[in-house]
Order: C-alpha cells, then sequence, then structure tokens
C-alpha cells in the first residue's frame, strides 16, 4: 500500500492548531490534529449541500450564494454543475493555504472552477461576510466544521449560536436558505434554528453518496417571513 505523505502545513488564523495536506497516490486527505476534515474519496454529502440546497431555489434565474468554506471544492463544484450561467457564488475560505492547495497540488481535483467566471474566492472568515449582508444571498452553504460547534477554531462556534443563526437569517433574501453540514444530530442546533425563525428540515445523506456507509446530516433552514395580518375594521 502507497504510505501517506505530507505535501503541506498551515497555521488557521484566529485558531490554535494547523491544518496538513496529506496525499497517498492519487487520494488527498485534509487534517486538522487528528481530524480528517476532508478526503477526497468522500464527497456524497459535501456535493449533496449543494443540490439539497439549490432544489430550494431552483426557480431564482441569477442566484447569489455564500459558501464557506473551499476545501477540496466538491461543493463549489457541485454548484456549478446546476446553477444558471448569471448565478454569482462567493466562496469564503479563512486558510489561504487551502486555497493555494487548490490551485496548486489539487488543481486537477479543482478543474476550472476556481477561474469560472460565477465565482469570486474570499480568503476570510465566512463569518464577516454574512454579518456585512442584508438579504443578500438566495443560499448560504456552510461546512467549516464537522457540524454546529467550532472544529476548526474555537471562534467558529458563533456560527451557530443564537446571534450568528440571527445574522444568516438577516442575510438570506426571504425565502433563501441556509444550509449546514454536519457528521451527525444534535438536537440543541435543531431547536436554534426554530428559534430563530426558520423553517427546519434535517436531512440524512450518505457519505458517499450510495447505499451503505456512514450518514451525515444537513439542515435546510428557509427564512420564512410571516406577512403582518392585515388590519381588521372595527
Ligand atoms: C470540511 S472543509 C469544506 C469541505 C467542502 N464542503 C468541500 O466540498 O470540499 C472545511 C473548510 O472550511 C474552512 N473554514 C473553517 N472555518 C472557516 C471560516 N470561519 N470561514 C471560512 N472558511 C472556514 C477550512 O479551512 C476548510 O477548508
Amino acid at each position: 500500500m502507497i504510505p501517506w505523505s505530507l505535501i503541506d502545513t498551515a497555521q488557521i488564523p484566529g485558531g490554535e492548531g494547523a491544518l496538513r495536506l496529506m496525499r497517498r497516490g492519487a487520494e488527498f486527505s485534509i487534517m486538522l490534529g487528528n481530524n480528517e476534515l476532508m478526503n477526497s474519496r468522500l464527497s456524497g454529502s459535501e456535493q449533496a449541500l449543494a443540490t439539497l440546497s439549490y432544489e430550494r431555489i431552483q426557480s431564482r434565474g441569477e442566484p447569489r450564494i455564500l459558501i464557506g468554506g473551499l476545501g477540496m471544492g466538491f461543493t463549489l463544484r457541485a454548484v456549478l454543475a446546476v446553477v444558471s450561467p448569471k448565478a454569482q457564488v462567493v466562496v469564503a475560505e479563512l486558510v489561504p493555504a487551502v486555497v493555494a492547495w487548490a490551485r496548486g497540488p489539487m488543481a486537477d481535483l479543482h478543474g476550472t472552477s476556481l477561474t469560472d467566471a460565477r465565482v469570486s474566492i474570499r480568503e476570510t472568515d465566512v463569518g464577516q461576510l454574512i454579518h456585512a449582508a442584508h438579504a443578500s444571498y438566495d443560499a448560504i452553504l456552510l461546512d467549516v466544521d464537522n457540524g454546529p460547534e467550532g472544529l476548526t477554531r474555537a471562534s467558529n462556534d458563533s456560527l451557530y449560536h443564537l446571534a450568528g443563526l440571527r445574522a444568516a437569517r438577516e442575510a438570506l433574501r426571504p425565502g433563501g436558505v441556509l444550509a449546514v453540514w454536519s457528521s451527525g444530530p444534535d438536537r440543541a442546533f435543531t431547536q436554534r434554528l426554530h428559534k430563530v425563525g426558520f423553517g427546519v428540515e434535517e436531512i440524512k445523506v450518505r457519505a458517499n453518496g450510495g447505499r451503505g456507509g456512514a450518514r451525515h446530516v444537513i439542515w435546510i433552514a428557509t427564512r420564512v417571513d410571516r406577512r403582518a395580518a392585515p388590519a381588521v375594521r372595527q
């Protein structure tokens, strides 16, 4: 069997740890400590994050979509495969080296996605873009940790708490969706989504896209704007 080799190490801005890019033949792995954040052979649920979100906004001709983060770009490429030529896709990636790896050692995996005219890559915290936005996005796709708590760095927790979820709701256009990837269920997170006023779906998806294998969870939280009741004449 071919052994893993270390390609590069990168510090996480605002975090204590580092990401490591590993390679074994044609297979890539991004490691955070002893946790595997991404493996190039497992992409089913990362792609489902894109397709399940798109199904809910597909009537919009010029959708604006925010993806956090880039990782190995499976979610980005799945978005590009379905959205119209007029779509705008913003990708926020916290670790600049991840973008450099995408353009360097993993360029074959990423194909033409990074230079696609619909795409802009921002080397920044996705939380900052969310907080700066007001009714700007039709979909926000979050896959930056292993679930709704900070793994890449502790401060990512704020994305999933009430204030972060309210900011995400505010960043969405009416009827837009916040989609969050997780390695497993989290009942308290589901409750927080309800509390913020989202319409909530919790969907189990296969890690490898086929039958068998681990199941991951994707929340699709829809910004529902209840109309004010018409005034009643006395
Ligand atoms: C699990 S990977 C993403 C996988 C991606 N969905 C794919 O299809 O390959 C998580 C990525 O999010 C990035 N990340 C972590 N925290 C972030 C943040 N606050 N803002 C933007 N990117 C972040 C990490 O550096 C890493 O590249």
